[in-house]
């Protein structure tokens, strides 16, 4: 358990190394602040952070009990205390736990595995051509990331498509272009009580006439039937799995329908190869562990308040959402455990797009703005496309991007000086496949895992985001009906202004 102390030395590293200047870029550094994990290679050199420092993150992340951390997430113990719950997501892919908890759920999601694809063949053996999965927040991220990056993978069976806004230009323009009798749907929600997926998948059960193709992968077996999908059609979900560290389950069918049973099963060996690691591997040579520790150090060390990821490969383009989601709804908290205020600030605004696009969008303000984003930048060695000479460009501009940030370029006129200094970690990817996917995403899952055990706060839950629910529900009624009064006096103009326009 950290306590003030342990805030104000860190903050004293840092006081340190800036008064230091820039930190040397020079090859011993290249070698000393990397490490490689599989396919996945990493570079921290240029963190601002120097040997030193770094070590004192080293120490940090032993007195908050990190090592142990790893062992209660994989075993099953409660981590997820406002709600008494566990986060197995490491369970749906690994046999890493030997408690009987742990145990327990590797056994029901092997058996889900085993319902999954029963359900697959089935699908194969009909006339269906297109598949629509309906889920939102970690019920679609996950599922449309893995669809989107893996495209170069795809079994080709099916076209696969997620609907997912309430907004019902979504479901108009998608549906458009699909023939209702070859299409099947999979309504993704843990708690089949999200209001948009519930309307959404009613949409969808109506265009097509009836629930007789529509699937459900839900903790909420009584609802999913209640909707009209029988008890053989729906995929379970567990208490257990948070939404956002979801993929790995069935929620991740519309994943293996897209790249089929095998490549599904090397995305899931992936992360597991990342499971073994995170847990075994010491924190100085444990990849989850050093990229937590940069986030620390440049949000708690540097005071840095936003982060931002660039992927340089376009099937890598949704990955920002995705993080945004994992990281902002897990680390977006003020409370410890045991609800005291945090002792450090804790979730960096995290935005990001894909290289070369985003440096001609906001890179800019990574320049010569006045704040300083540190940045994951990803990169893929070897592609999936014959197009060699836009692949060179592609990784000079991404190597350029890191060392324009990190090292600066005086300059006598003042609009033209770049400072330097200006965090990134790269990670490359030998190529982007199922398995280095699996195992990049897990990276994530346990660096955010891990910085939750530092700020000592619950990454699994997400109770912030109720409170917007609940004002909808009450504000519903008084869209359509003036004679309800709904909101606060603000929020009552605004609807006045909403009705008379109508
Ligand atoms: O509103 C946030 C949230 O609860 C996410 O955490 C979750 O991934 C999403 O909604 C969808 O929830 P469900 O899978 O229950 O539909």
């Amino acid at each position: 358990m950290l306590d003030p102390s342990h805030w104000q030395a860190l903050q004293g590293e840092a006081g340190r190394v800036r008064a230091a200047g820039l930190l040397p870029a020079d090859a011993a550094r290249a070698s000393e602040f990397a490490l490689r994990v599989g396919p996945l290679y990493a570079s921290f050199a240029r963190q601002r952070l120097d040997a030193r420092a770094r070590d004192a993150l080293f120490a940090l992340a032993r007195a908050a009990g990190l090592p142990q951390a790893f062992r209660a997430l994989v075993e099953g113990e409660q981590v997820n205390t406002s709600e008494g719950r566990p986060a197995l997501h490491t369970a749906l892919r690994s046999d890493l736990g030997q408690s009987a908890a742990a145990r327990e759920a590797r056994a029901l999601a092997l058996e889900a595995r085993g319902r999954m694809d029963a359900l697959h063949a089935a699908l194969e053996a009909s006339d269906v051509t297109d598949i629509v999965s309906v889920g939102i927040g970690g019920s679609d991220l996950g599922p449309r990331l893995a669809v989107d990056a893996l495209r170069d993978f795809h079994a080709g069976r099916f076209r696969v498509h997620f609907l997912t806004n309430i907004d019902g230009s979504a479901a108009q323009h998608l549906l458009r272009g699909l023939d209702p009798a070859r299409t099947a749907g999979i309504l993704v929600s843990k708690s089949f009580g999200t209001q948009e997926t519930l309307l959404n998948g009613a949409l969808l059960r109506d265009w097509m006439g009836g629930a007789d193709r529509l699937f459900a992968v839900s903790a909420n077996l009584g609802r999913a039937q209640a909707f009209g999908i029988p008890p053989e059609r729906v995929l379970p979900m567990w208490d257990w799995v948070g939404g956002r560290y979801s993929l790995w389950s069935a929620v991740g069918f519309a994943v293996q329908l897209a790249i089929g049973r095998e490549r599904f099963a090397q995305l899931l060996a992936g992360a597991a190869m990342l499971d073994e690691h995170a847990l075994t591997a010491p924190p100085e040579r444990n990849l989850a562990v050093w990229h937590a520790l940069a986030g620390i150090w440049n949000r708690n060390g540097l005071g840095l308040s936003s982060s931002a990821v660039l992927p340089y490969d376009q099937r890598l383009s949704l990955l920002p959402s995705f993080l945004q989601q994992l990281v902002m709804e897990s680390l977006g908290k003020s409370v410890r455990h045991d609800g005291s205020p945090v002792l450090a600030a804790t979730v960096p605004v995290l935005f990001g797009g894909a290289g070369t696009n985003a440096q001609h969008s906001f890179f800019q303000a990574l320049h010569q703005g006045t704040e300083t984003v540190p940045a994951d930048f990803l990169g893929v060695v070897r592609p999936a496309h014959e197009h060699g000479h836009h692949h060179d460009v592609l990784l000079a501009n991404l190597l350029a991007q890191i060392e324009a940030l990190g090292t600066g370029w005086p300059s006598e006129d003042a609009q033209k000086g770049y400072p330097g200094g200006r965090p990134s970690t790269l990670l490359l990817l030998d190529e982007l496949s199922p398995h280095s996917l699996g195992a990049l995403l897990a990276m994530y899952e346990h660096s955010v895992y891990a910085q939750s055990v530092l700020w000592g706060i619950n990454a699994f839950d997400q109770w912030g985001v109720e409170l917007g629910k609940r004002i909808a529900g009450e504000l519903l009624p008084a869209l359509s009906d003036d004679a309800v009064a709904a909101g606060d006096p603000v929020t009552r103009a605004l609807l006045d202004e909403i009705r008379a326009r109508r």
